[in-house]
């Protein structure tokens, strides 16, 4: 680092002369930023900052981008040493071992920066005020050690944000799902899993007409699943397990027509699964385990010929299973009804689903044979079938 000094005295003269090197003051910034730290994997030495591993200039040689993801960067992140920086568009320090807050000063001066890319580091503290500026569309301050709530101005300024992950921290409060209604309708992906947010998922989340990713799960949201949450039509996913929701799933879910993963495994749903959830075509995670859901399965169902994972296990479930024609579901890798009060035989239409890996019927009013066809499911490597009513079987088996 001494050495880069050293140069940056001896030739900021000649460098003002010359005009395909990068602009001194940002030189500086880059060294003081480095200098604090440990990363050896830098090599930042020559005079033309533009050209060094993780920097990227513009026509003007300001620089724009600061791409150092896993790059062994150890020790205190001074945000000061990066505020000259000011055509910064791209920052991913993502993979390292950084510790230290971010401060408010230190985002405002970022005043241009698009993508802000901190996650996996060991970054603390509170959140500051406000994201810097409209011009943000990526906050990713994953796996982190950040905590307490995020403050109510910290999107004001934020009307072009697509993508918020804050999973993995600490943080506290009321989940921000007034996220589109105030400020950016555009949120594609919100992934606020793994926290301590708390409270119920408040009235919002349904203007975010184009939210794709909703991932909520690991805290502790109470109160009602909510039916504006259908509004949001762009859906793929609505992750929310290991929280304390309650309420039925709304008969409107089919307006999801883009939804694959639905998880809401450990919660405290009720209610029976709307009949009409076979409209959803594209499903491919049904995960509603651990929860009191009651009533059959709709025969629906068995058109979405795409589901990958059905868990249904530890509910109330009733009703004869080997009703069902599983036949078209040729993806079904997992199908978990255990612990319901399911009845009938072992529905020999499984037998189509070839790429069965684990069935659990275990503890069901379940009877009948189960036939040897069912050593054609060669993936098959975990069947459970104990505390039913089989006749050639006791206990549990595993192939
Ligand atoms: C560091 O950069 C200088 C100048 O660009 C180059 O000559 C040298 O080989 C590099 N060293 C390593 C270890 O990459
Ligand atoms: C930041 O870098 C990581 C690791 O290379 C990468 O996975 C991630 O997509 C990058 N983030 C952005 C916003 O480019
Ligand atoms: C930022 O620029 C100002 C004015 O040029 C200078 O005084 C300050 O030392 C610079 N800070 C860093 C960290 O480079
Ligand atoms: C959010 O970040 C975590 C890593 O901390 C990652 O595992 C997760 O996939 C991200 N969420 C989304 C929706 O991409
Ligand atoms: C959560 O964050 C910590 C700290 O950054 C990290 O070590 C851990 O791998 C993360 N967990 C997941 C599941 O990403
Ligand atoms: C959901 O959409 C319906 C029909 O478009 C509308 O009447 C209702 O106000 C919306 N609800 C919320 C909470 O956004
Ligand atoms: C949901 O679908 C129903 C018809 O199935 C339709 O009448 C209603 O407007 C839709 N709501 C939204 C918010 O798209
Ligand atoms: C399954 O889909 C077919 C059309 O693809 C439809 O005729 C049938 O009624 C659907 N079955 C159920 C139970 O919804
Ligand atoms: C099964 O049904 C009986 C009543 O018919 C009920 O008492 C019992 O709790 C149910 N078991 C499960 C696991 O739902
Ligand atoms: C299940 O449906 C398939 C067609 O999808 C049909 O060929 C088969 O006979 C049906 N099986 C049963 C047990 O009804
Ligand atoms: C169960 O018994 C039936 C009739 O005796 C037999 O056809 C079938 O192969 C047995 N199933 C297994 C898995 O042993």
């Amino acid at each position: 680092m001494a050495h880069g000094f050293l140069l940056f005295l001896l030739f900021s003269y000649i460098i003002s002369i010359n005009i395909h090197a990068c602009n001194q003051i940002e030189r500086y910034s880059l060294l003081s930023f480095a200098f604090t730290l440990s990363s050896p994997l830098l090599n930042w030495t020559s005079l033309d900052c533009c050209h060094w591993k993780g920097i990227t200039c513009d026509q003007d040689d300001w620089i724009t981008h600061l791409l150092l993801p896993s790059k062994g960067l150890k020790g205190g992140i001074s945000p000061s040493s990066l505020r000259n920086l000011t055509h910064l568009t791209h920052l991913n320090l993502s993979h390292n071992s950084l510790y230290g807050s971010l401060e408010t000063q230190f985002l405002l001066s970022l005043n241009r920066v698009e993508i802000l890319h901190l996650s996996y580091n060991h970054l603390y503290g509170e959140l500051p005020l406000s994201l810097p500026s409209s011009k943000i569309r990526i906050v990713d301050l994953s796996s982190n050690h950040f905590f307490g709530a995020i403050p109510s101005s910290f999107f004001q300024q934020a009307s072009n944000l697509i993508s918020f992950n804050v999973s993995n921290n600490t943080f506290t409060g009321y989940v921000p799902s007034s996220i589109c209604l105030h400020y950016s309708p555009f949120v594609r992906l919100l992934d606020i899993s793994s926290n301590q947010f708390g409270g119920n998922l408040a009235l919002g989340l349904g203007e975010c007409s184009k939210l794709q990713v909703f991932r909520a799960g690991h805290n502790n949201l109470l109160g009602l699943l909510p039916k504006y949450i259908y509004n949001a039509t762009k859906l793929e996913e609505i992750s929310l397990p290991i929280n304390s929701l309650r309420g039925a799933i709304s008969d409107k879910i089919v307006n999801l027509t883009n939804l694959k993963i639905f998880d809401l495994s450990p919660n405290q749903l009720s209610g029976e699964l709307p009949l009409n959830l076979g409209k959803l075509s594209k499903l491919k995670f049904l995960t509603v385990d651990f929860n009191n859901l009651e009533g059959t399965i709709p025969t629906s169902l068995m058109n979405c010929t795409n589901l990958v994972e059905l868990c249904l296990g530890i509910n109330n479930f009733e009703g004869d299973i080997s009703m069902l024609n599983f036949s078209r579901l040729s993806q079904l890798t997992k199908l978990d009804p255990r612990y319901n009060n399911f009845t009938g035989m072992f529905p020999v239409s499984l037998y189509s689903c070839r790429y069965l890996k684990a069935i659990a019927l275990n503890r069901n009013h379940l009877e009948g044979q189960i036939q040897i066809e069912i050593l054609s499911l060669k993936f098959l490597s975990f069947l459970t079938l104990g505390y039913n009513r089989f006749t050639n079987l006791t206990g549990t088996m595993k192939i």
